[in-house]
């Protein structure tokens, strides 16, 4: 997949409900349950749930102007789970994630050399989390501010839509790098919240896929 370079305003983009969207193309991205057995080592516990993984598919755009880069998922979900009022309770979530270091893995999310960076939104949230993680169990969320990340969700018609965009000239150091001409690796994920679903227990695109960022 390319993510073409269309001079579209970046601030409308940033409303997944805008009909600007309709200019970009639209992928639709197989998804699957994650394989909890690899993280026996972690959590013998999270290794032996099962029927997670209930949203199979999810239909995503992407593009940029050379200095905002705009990803828009959208996915079926007749509940809509935005509140969490009880320790029973969890959101729908997503996120999409990228290799720090060329060779990481998608499903070990990363190993203590080859750091993932991860953008998650949250249903209950406003803001989106930056997350680095070098494999499971080490998940640690940043201020996404200083990564010039923002991400908004709307629910529309029994269909979430999310919007996350980065800057994609930044300073902070930790950083996936994100330049026209170059490949950019990434992976999906979607948690159901009606389903009980957090942390592995979600649906995962599989292993990173290369992208070419137009120049
Ligand atoms: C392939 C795409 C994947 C993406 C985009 C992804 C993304 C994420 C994100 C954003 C979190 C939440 C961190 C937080 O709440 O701050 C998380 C947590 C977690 N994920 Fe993944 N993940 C993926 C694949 C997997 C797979 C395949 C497994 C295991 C089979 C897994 C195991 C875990 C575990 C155990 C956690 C708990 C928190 C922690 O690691 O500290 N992930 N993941």
């Amino acid at each position: 997949m390319i993510i073409k370079r269309l001079a579209l305003d970046a601030t409308a983009l940033a409303d997944g409900r805008n009909e600007i969207w309709s200019e970009v193309a639209e992928k639709e991205i197989a998804l699957s349950p994650a394989p909890l057995a690899l993280t026996n080592a972690v959590s013998p516990y999270m290794s032996r749930t099962s029927g997670h993984g209930k949203n199979e598919s999810l239909k995503v755009r992407m593009l940029h102007d050379g200095n905002v880069l705009s990803i828009r998922l959208a996915w079926k979900d007749p509940s809509k789970d935005d509140a969490i009022n009880d320790l029973d309770q969890f959101a729908d979530a997503a996120a999409v994630m990228f290799p720090m270091t060329p060779g990481a893995s998608a499903f070990s999310m990363g190993s203590p050399d080859k750091a993932v960076n991860a953008w998650l939104w949250k249903a209950d949230e406003q803001a989106p989390f930056d997350v680095m993680a070098r494999g499971y169990a080490t998940s640690a969320r940043r201020e996404p501010q200083g990564s010039g990340l923002t991400a908004s969700g709307h629910y529309v018609n029994e269909h979430w839509i999310v919007v996350f965009q980065r800057t994609m000239k930044i300073s902070r150091e930790e950083t996936v790098s994100m330049v026209p001409g170059a490949e950019l690796a990434i992976a999906f994920a979607l948690w159901e919240g009606s389903n009980n679903e957090r942390s592995a227990q979600k649906s995962v695109s599989g292993e990173f896929v290369s992208m070419t960022i137009e120049h």
